[in-house]
């Protein structure tokens, strides 16, 4: 397949069908809104979301040899190691579903990831569209997620208060059992916001210098945010 690259931060065209290639990367805090963000950007551009958060819980909930090597760093709210996450996403990349693109939810998170990224996206011959940053204050943060809960079975995300569904405990998509996250009690909170400042906020330098980065006040609500990242993103 022969693709047709626009010039940097522009969406990129098949030259054949000219469907619109997206690659998207979301950054932001725990509770920024990515998970929220990044479905329904992936609904819109009918690419996939790949959230590497995700994929470690599923690996462990079905106890693979992946979820017994992550588990803990899960629990504590510290980061796996750069080059489990960087082997996982060359992997989940490289699927056929991801041919047209993706949004990436939670990766990368450190300088190292971003750079084992950039290498691959220059290996496949493919660049970013953007990298949008969402942005919180940590008290904004801590009030979401610990009023978080998550569909058991689908993944859809739901809070107490600002995002109630129909019925409590239940997931409107699907009817799954709604729970809360291990690592999303306080003080696991607060170490997962220090995690963040400490080794993802540089990304958002990093990105800036490299010309892909667009800023979004999180604390609108969910439409609002999501309008205002298509408007950055068309
Ligand atoms: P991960 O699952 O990625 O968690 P996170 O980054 O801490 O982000 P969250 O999922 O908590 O928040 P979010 O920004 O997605 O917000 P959401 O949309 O859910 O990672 C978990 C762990 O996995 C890490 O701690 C680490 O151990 C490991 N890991 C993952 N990726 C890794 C990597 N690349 N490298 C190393 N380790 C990695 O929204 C939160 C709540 O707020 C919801 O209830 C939602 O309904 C509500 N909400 C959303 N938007 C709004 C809004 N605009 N207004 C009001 N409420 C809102």
């Amino acid at each position: 397949m022969k693709v047709f690259w626009a010039p940097k931060g522009g969406a990129a065209l098949e030259g054949v069908n000219s469907l619109i290639y997206m690659r998207i990367i979301l950054i932001g805090p725990p509770g920024a809104g990515k998970g929220t963000q990044a479905e329904k950007l992936a609904a819109c551009k009918n690419v996939p979301r790949i959230t590497t958060g995700d994929l470690f819980r599923r690996a462990v909930q079905e106890k693979t040899a992946l979820g017994l090597r992550v588990q803990n760093y899960l629990e504590k709210g510290a980061l796996v190691p750069d080059e489990v996450v960087l082997g996982l996403m060359s992997e989940r990349m490289s699927q056929s579903d991801c041919k047209a693109g993706f949004v990436l939810d939670g990766f990368p998170r450190t300088l190292g990831q971003a750079t084992g990224l950039e290498k691959w996206m220059e290996k496949n011959g493919l660049r970013f569209d953007a990298v949008i940053a969402l942005e919180i204050p940590d008290d904004e943060a801590v009030v979401r997620i610990s009023g978080r809960r998550q569909c058991g079975a689908c993944g859809a995300a739901y809070h107490v208060n600002f995002q109630p569904p129909k019925n409590a405990g239940v997931c409107d998509k699907c009817g799954g059992s709604l729970l809360q996250r291990k690592d999303d009690e306080e003080g696991t909170i607060r170490h997962r916001l220090q995690v963040y400042a400490e080794e993802t906020a540089p990304l958002i330098r990093f990105y800036d210098r490299a010309g892909f980065l667009k800023k979004v006040d999180g604390l609108k609500n969910p439409d609002v945010v999501f309008q205002a990242i298509c408007s950055l993103i068309k």
